[in-house]
C-alpha cells in the first residue's frame, strides 16, 4: 500500500506535494519521492529513512528549483524491492523524461522487463513498478500522446495500480489510471490535482471526483478528461465531500476502526496478489526459504499473540489438513519460558501484525538460540521482526490504527493459508488440481467479505437489542474455535464486557454451569461438518435460558429453530470461513462498543504495539 499524488497548475507545486504526502503517510513510509516537471526538465528527489520519510524528503527539497507548475509524488510502503532510496518513487525512463508513479503490483513485472531489457531499456530500481516507464517510453516514442501511451501500456500489464506518468516534454499534462488501488481527481480553478484518497487534496480542491477501475484521466491546468481502456470518455462521478480534515483521515468512517473494517476486501486482495505464477506455483517473493527445506520441515511451531494468535491457529488446522506436518501454536509471552524442544527440521513461524510485539520477537529469538529457521509474518516492511527472522512473508493490510486488529487478521489467514498450499505444493500431499481449486476460492473470499459488510445495518440492529448484556460465551468447533476466540477478544477489549471463547464441544466440561438466563452465547455455525454438533451444543445452551446468535450461511434453515439472531453469512470453504466469518463478529463488537459510548480506536488500557513483556 502507498499513496500517491500529483497536481497540474499550481503556484505551489512542491508544497501542495509534501503537505499531501504527510498525509498519506499513513499508507506508507518506507521511502518518499516527488518529480517535478517543466519543458525539456524533471527535477527529481527521493529518500528512504524507513519512519519518517517524508519529513526527510521535505529537507532533501530545500534546494529545490522554483517555478514547476506540475509535479507527482509518492510515499512507499515497500512489497517488491527493498525499502531503498534507489527504489522509491518517482521511477523515470531511459531518457529521464518521463516519471511515473504506482500503487500497487504489476504482477507480471518480470516478463515485461525481460522483453523490455532485449530491447536496450535499463533499469534502474528493484521494483515491480518501473517497468511502466519504459513501457510509456516506448509509445512516446512511437510518437503518441501521454494519454495514449499509458491507454497502451495499460493493455500490456496485469495486476493492481493507482499510477500517475508525466512527461517533461508535454509537460502540462499528469495522466492517472486505475484498477483496484483508489484514486481520486480533485478541481479548483486552474489547478487539477489527483491523490490517493481525498484528505490528501482536501484542503485545496474544491470538487473532488471518483475515478474506477480501468479509467484513464488526463490532468492539465484547466481540468480532465475521463476515457476507458478502449479510449471512449467516460464521466468520473462527482464526491460529495463534506467532511473536515480529520473525519476526511478515516475515509469519511467515524473512526479508524469502521474505516479499517471496510479496507478488508482490499487487504484480503493484496495480500494474495502475485503470488502464483503461470506453472501454478504458489510463490512468496520475499521468503528466502528454499524449496528444499520447505519440503523437509518435519514439524511447525507459530507463536504470536492476541489476534495474531488467533490468525495462527487456523493455519494450524490448514497446515496439518493441507501438508501433512505436525503443528503447534504457541502464545509467545509462553513460548520461550517453557524450554521448547527445537529438532532439525523445526520451522518457526513468528505471526505479528506490527512486527514489533516484544513477546512474539522474544519468541522468535529464543527459537533462533535453539537452532531453528525462522519466518515472520509481519504487516510491516522491515519491522524488527522481519528484520531479525531470517526470512518474511507480507501482509499487505496497509496501515492498522486502531488498537483493536481487524483486517491485519484476514490478512494473516490468507497470507498463512496460503503458504499450507504452498508447503502441499513441495511436498505433493495434495493433487494439483486440488490446490488450484483451493488457491482460486482462497481469491473469491475477498468477495464474500464484501458481502458481510452490505449486512452491517443488521449487526447493528442486533447489537441495539442485546446493549443490556454483560456476559458472553463465543463458541465454535474446527476453525470456527479460533474465530470465536478472536470473536471474544473484540468484544471484551472494545466493550470491557466479559466475553470467553470456547470450543463449543468443551463446555459441557465445566462452562455450561456458568449459563442462565441473561447469558448470550454467539455461536459460529458455518462449517458443515460440525453444523450437527453445534445445533447439539447451541440447543443446550438455550435449554438453559441463553440467549443465541449464531452466525450461520445464507442456505442455513435448521439454525432458526435453536438461535434468537441469525448474522448470515456466504457459504465457503471451510478452511476460508475465518475471514468471512470474523466479519459480523467484528462489526457486532463495534456495534455494541459504539452503542456503550465507547473509544473503538483506544480502548481503555491498551496500545497498539506491545513493547513491553
Ligand atoms: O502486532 P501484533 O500482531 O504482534 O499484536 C499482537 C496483539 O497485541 C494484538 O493482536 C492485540 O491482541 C490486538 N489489540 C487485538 O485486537
Amino acid at each position: 500500500m502507498c499513496g500517491i499524488i500529483g497536481v497540474v497548475g499550481s503556484s505551489d507545486t512542491l508544497e501542495t506535494l509534501l503537505e499531501g504526502l504527510q498525509r498519506l503517510e499513513y499508507r506508507g513510509y518506507d521511502s518518499a519521492g516527488v518529480a517535478l516537471v517543466r519543458q525539456g526538465e524533471t527535477w527529481r528527489a527521493r529518500v528512504a529513512t524507513g519512519t519518517e520519510s517524508v519529513a526527510a524528503l521535505r529537507i532533501e527539497c530545500k534546494n529545490a528549483p522554483g517555478e514547476f507548475h506540475s509535479g507527482i509524488g509518492h510515499t512507499r510502503w515497500a512489497t517488491h524491492g527493498a525499502p531503498e532510496a534507489m527504489n522509491a518513487h518517482p521511477h523515470v525512463d531511459c531518457s529521464g523524461n518521463v516519471a511515473i508513479i504506482h500503487n500497487g503490483i504489476i504482477e507480471n513485472h518480470g516478463e515485461i522487463q525481460e522483453q523490455l531489457e532485449s530491447r536496450g531499456h535499463i533499469f534502474t530500481s528493484v521494483t515491480d513498478s518501473e517497468v511502466l516507464a519504459h513501457l510509456i517510453e516506448e509509445f512516446r516514442d512511437q510518437g503518441l500522446e501521454l494519454v495514449e501511451a499509458v491507454r497502451q501500456s495499460l493493455h500490456t500489464v496485469r495486476g493492481a495500480f493507482a499510477l500517475a506518468a508525466m512527461d517533461c516534454t508535454e509537460p502540462d499534462v499528469i495522466v492517472a489510471a486505475r484498477r483496484i488501488s483508489p484514486l481520486v481527481v480533485g478541481t479548483a480553478p486552474g489547478v487539477t490535482y489527483l491523490a490517493s484518497d481525498v484528505p490528501a487534496i482536501l484542503d485545496r480542491a474544491t470538487a473532488f471526483y471518483a475515478v474506477n477501475d480501468d479509467e484513464i484521466v488526463r490532468l492539465g491546468p484547466e481540468g480532465f478528461r475521463a476515457i476507458d481502456l478502449e479510449g471512449s470518455p467516460v464521466r468520473l462521478r462527482q464526491l460529495q465531500i463534506d467532511w473536515d480534515l480529520e473525519t476526511a483521515e478515516k475515509g469519511g468512517n467515524d473512526d479508524f476502526m469502521s474505516k479499517e473494517i471496510n479496507e478488508q476486501p482490499e487487504a484480503i486482495h493484496a495480500t494474495l496478489l502475485d503470488r502464483r505464477r503461470r506453472d501454478g506455483s504458489i510463490i512468496f517473493d520475499e521468503l528466502r526459504v528454499s524449496d528444499e527445506e520447505l519440503r523437509n520441515v518435519k514439524r511447525v511451531v507459530l507463536v504470536a499473540a492476541g489476534t495474531s494468535h488467533h490468525a495462527a491457529l487456523v493455519a494450524k488446522y490448514a497446515i496439518e489438513r493441507w501438508a501433512r506436518v505436525s503443528v503447534e501454536v504457541d502464545i509467545s509471552s509462553e513460548y520461550r519460558y517453557r524450554d521448547p524442544i527445537v529438532e532439525i527440521g523445526t520451522l518457526v513461524i513468528g505471526v505479528s501484525q506490527s512486527g514489533e510485539t516484544i513477546d512474539t520477537i522474544q519468541a522468535a529469538r529464543e527459537a533462533q538460540r535453539r537452532g531453528a529457521r525462522v519466518v515472520a509474518v509481519s504487516n510491516i516492511v522491515d519491522s524488527s521482526l522481519a528484520r531479525e527472522a531470517d526470512a518474511v512473508i507480507y501482509t499487505r493490510a496497509g496501515l492498522e490504527v486502531s488498537v483493536a486488529s481487524t483486517k491485519a487478521f484476514v490478512a494473516q489467514v490468507a497470507a498463512l493459508e496460503l503458504l499450507a498450499l504452498r508447503l502441499a505444493q513441495l511436498r505433493t500431499t495434495m493433487p494439483p488440481e486440488d490446490i488450484d481449486a483451493l488457491f482460486l476460492g482462497l481469491n473469491a473470499v475477498s468477495a464474500q467479505v464484501a458481502t458481510c459488510l452490505e449486512r452491517r445495518e443488521h449487526v447493528r440492529d442486533v447489537a441495539k437489542q442485546l446493549l443490556g448484556s454483560h456476559d458472553f460465551f463465543f463458541l465454535g468447533r474446527h476453525v470456527g474455535f479460533p474465530t470465536a476466540m478472536e470473536g471474544a477478544l473484540k468484544l471484551k477489549e472494545l466493550t470491557y464486557l466479559h466475553a470467553e471463547g470456547y470450543p463449543a464441544g468443551e463446555l459441557k466440561h465445566g462452562p455450561l454451569a456458568l449459563i442462565e438466563p441473561g447469558v448470550v452465547v454467539v455461536a459460529v455455525a458455518t462449517d458443515p461438518a460440525m453444523h450437527e454438533k453445534i445445533l447439539s451444543n447451541l440447543a443446550e445452551v438455550k435449554a438453559r435460558g441463553a440467549s443465541v446468535v449464531a452466525v450461520a450461511t445464507d442456505d442455513d434453515e435448521a439454525i432458526e429453530a435453536v438461535a434468537d439472531f441469525v448474522l448470515r453469512v456466504p457459504a465457503t470453504e471451510p478452511m476460508f470461513t475465518p475471514m468471512v466469518d470474523v466479519v459480523p463478529l467484528q462489526l457486532f463488537a463495534y456495534y455494541m462498543a459504539t452503542g456503550l459510548n465507547r473509544n473503538v480506536d483506544r480502548p481503555r488500557n491498551l496500545a497498539k504495539t506491545v513493547t513491553v513483556e
